[in-house]
């Protein structure tokens, strides 16, 4: 199977979760778009969606969803979206499309995140993928010297400006042991957004597609 045959196989998976549920969140990402597009034939039960990016908001509207605002509809039922890597304990690393702020507040606001992915993504430990930081933009240098007196290498993600006129930065050669303490470390430096660290918030279930399987953790 080619790796987007998985990923549309584990999009298929998660639409058994959005079961009479009104207003779903909706991440960002390639695993995530074939999953709106799949949604074109469930917009009849589907009342909208809250979208985590611009991106996800055309595409959503493309397929006759209406994308609703967060602050109008309250706590989530269920939120869908991919990630860069998953750990067993459902810890994970996102951003890679840089919308980890978005992301990260609609898995905030939602009851169930149900995360989606190949097998590709699954790691023992994370940090392999480079972690990505939203930072504002004139404090960019700042964290990134307070990142590499964590044992990090940031690269600036230049050329990209966020749905939130930031900047990312990408955090290579990070042994994230601990994640949580990693998570809260990286909140705590001034000037950063949000790191894509979803770990004080991780996923509640993770479909992973291995073949013709698709394995639940
Ligand atoms: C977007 O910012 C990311 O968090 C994505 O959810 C993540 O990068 C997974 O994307 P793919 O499904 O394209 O691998």
């Amino acid at each position: 199977m080619t790796q987007d045959e998985l990923k549309k196989k584990v999009a298929e998976a998660a639409l058994k979760y959005i079961k009479d549920v009104p207003v779903i969140g909706v991440g960002t990402g390639s695993t995530t778009n074939f999953f709106i597009e799949m949604l074109a034939d469930y917009k009849a039960d589907i009342e909208g969606a809250v979208s985590s990016s611009v991106g996800t908001t055309e595409r959503l509207k493309k397929v006759g969803i209406p994308v609703l605002d967060l602050n109008d509809v309250g706590t989530l039922e269920v939120y869908i979206d991919g990630a860069d890597e998953i750990s067993p304990h459902k810890h994970l690393v996102k951003g890679g499309g840089g919308a980890l702020t978005r992301e990260k507040i609609i898995a905030a606001a939602s009851k169930k995140f149900v995360c989606i992915a190949d097998g590709s993504k699954c790691v023992e430990r994370l940090g392999a993928f480079p972690l990505p930081i939203e930072v504002i933009p004139m404090a960019r240098s700042y964290v990134a010297r307070e990142m590499v007196k964590l044992g990090g290498q940031p690269v600036w993600r230049e050329n990209f400006v966020t749905d939130n006129h930031n900047h990312i930065l990408d955090v290579r050669n990070l042994d994230i042991l601990d994640p949580i303490k990693m998570e809260q470390t990286v909140n705590n430096i001034t000037g950063v957004v949000a790191v894509g660290l979803f770990a004080m918030r991780p996923a509640d279930i993770v479909l992973v597609s291995k073949g013709e399987e698709i394995i639940t953790l």
